[in-house]
């Protein structure tokens, strides 16, 4: 019999620290008003001076243990996504393997930005149904304040830090796991980057400064014309209509072109979730935090049918349709 793939279990986690508009204000040059008018956010969370990718990411591992009562010491497989991670190696996946101890188990960080998350789900379900693999702990996990220029107005209303995880298991009769669309648009990498080694993309110079560099218009613009051609594909793939799919959830980038993006797809921001207003963009734990919120009031229930939708820097964007089917709470 074939494998298939269930996510069973969900815990998130963000810092105490708030960083309100009020608080950008006195940072930069900017409005509450202007904020909240072209990104729908309202405050982030900020991590500690002493609070990394992989502080987080225990967080909300023990957020999801003590929710699901799951046992982690027969996972065989961590799958991190951060752009983020505390050191560029050892990865946070070792680390969370150190933390929690798991005995035999694989462990490693991908990078796909703010596409991390619905990688991290795509490749656990992958290694579940090849039958190399049972039990999958999907962590995404992000501390962009360490890496945002805070001198820069048009990047630094937008990022804040958080994290999510979710448990995927072998399972003999349900799967998760319904359509995926994937897609990169490699050529459009000099719209957002963080430099590590080299000082030049496409011969042009780049700022080495460390920090994140986003030209928001040409991300904008790629994003609200790329996800609504992905949903359509995945609706596609799956045979669904969509008015079957129960809630969508696309990375929370900006509330404005998470709007556009539904006006071009089709969904009602009524049946969309988002951690926007509260978190800003997360990066990868964005969709996870979402799912958590929507949990938490009481919106996403087992049987319900999401689309969740990745996009970010490289660029890269994968799409997945799933069936919400956890295990019972503690
Ligand atoms: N406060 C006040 N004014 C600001 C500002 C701020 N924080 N940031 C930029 N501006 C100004 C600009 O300087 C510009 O002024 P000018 O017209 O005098 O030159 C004006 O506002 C418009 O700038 P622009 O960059 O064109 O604004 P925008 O409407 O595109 O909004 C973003 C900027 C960043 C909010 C928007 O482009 C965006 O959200 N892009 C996508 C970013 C994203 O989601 N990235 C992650 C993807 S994973």
């Amino acid at each position: 019999m074939n494998s298939k793939a269930r996510i069973t279990a969900i815990g998130a986690y963000v810092p105490h620290k708030r960083l309100l508009n009020e608080d950008l204000e006195k940072m930069v040059d900017t409005s509450d008003e202007w904020i909240m008018q072209r990104t729908g956010m309202k405050e982030r969370r900020i991590a500690g001076d002493k609070e990394y990718a992989s502080t987080l990411a225990f967080k909300a591992i023990e957020n999801l243990i003590e929710t699901y009562n799951k046992d982690l010491q027969d996972i065989d497989c961590i799958i991190v996504a951060t752009t983020t991670p505390d050191y560029v190696f050892p990865s946070v996946a070792c680390q969370i393997q150190d933390y929690f101890k798991i005995p035999h188990t694989g462990a490693f960080d991908l990078n796909a930005t703010c596409a991390g998350f619905t990688y991290g789900l795509h490749l656990a379900n992958s290694l579940i149904t090849s039958g190399f693999h049972r039990k999958i702990l999907v962590v995404a996990t992000e501390t962009l304040s360490k890496v945002t220029d805070y001198s820069d107005r048009t990047t630094c209303i937008l990022f804040g830090d958080g994290a999510g995880a979710v448990l995927v298991e072998r399972d003999e009769e349900h799967s998760s796991f319904i359509a995926a669309h994937i897609g990169t648009n490699g050529e459009g990498g000099m719209h957002l980057y963080r430099t590590s080694l080299a000082a030049t993309m496409h011969e042009q110079t780049l700022n080495t400064n460390g920090k994140m560099v986003q030209n928001g218009r040409e991300v904008y613009k790629w994003a609200a014309r790329t996800v609504p051609l992905g949903v359509k594909e995945l609706l596609h793939k799956s045979e669904l209509q969509i008015h079957d799919v129960d809630w969508f959830v696309p990375h929370s980038a900006n509330l404005r072109m998470i709007e556009s993006i539904c006006e071009k797809s089709g969904f009602l921001m009524e049946k969309t979730l988002t951690s926007v207003a509260y978190m800003g963009n997360t990066s990868s734990a964005s969709i996870p935090l979402a799912l958590h919120l929507g949990i938490e009031e009481q919106k996403v229930k087992n049987g319900d049918t999401i689309l969740l939708y990745g996009f970010g820097g490289g660029l890269t964007h994968l799409g997945l349709i799933i069936k919400w089917d956890l295990s019972e709470k503690n």
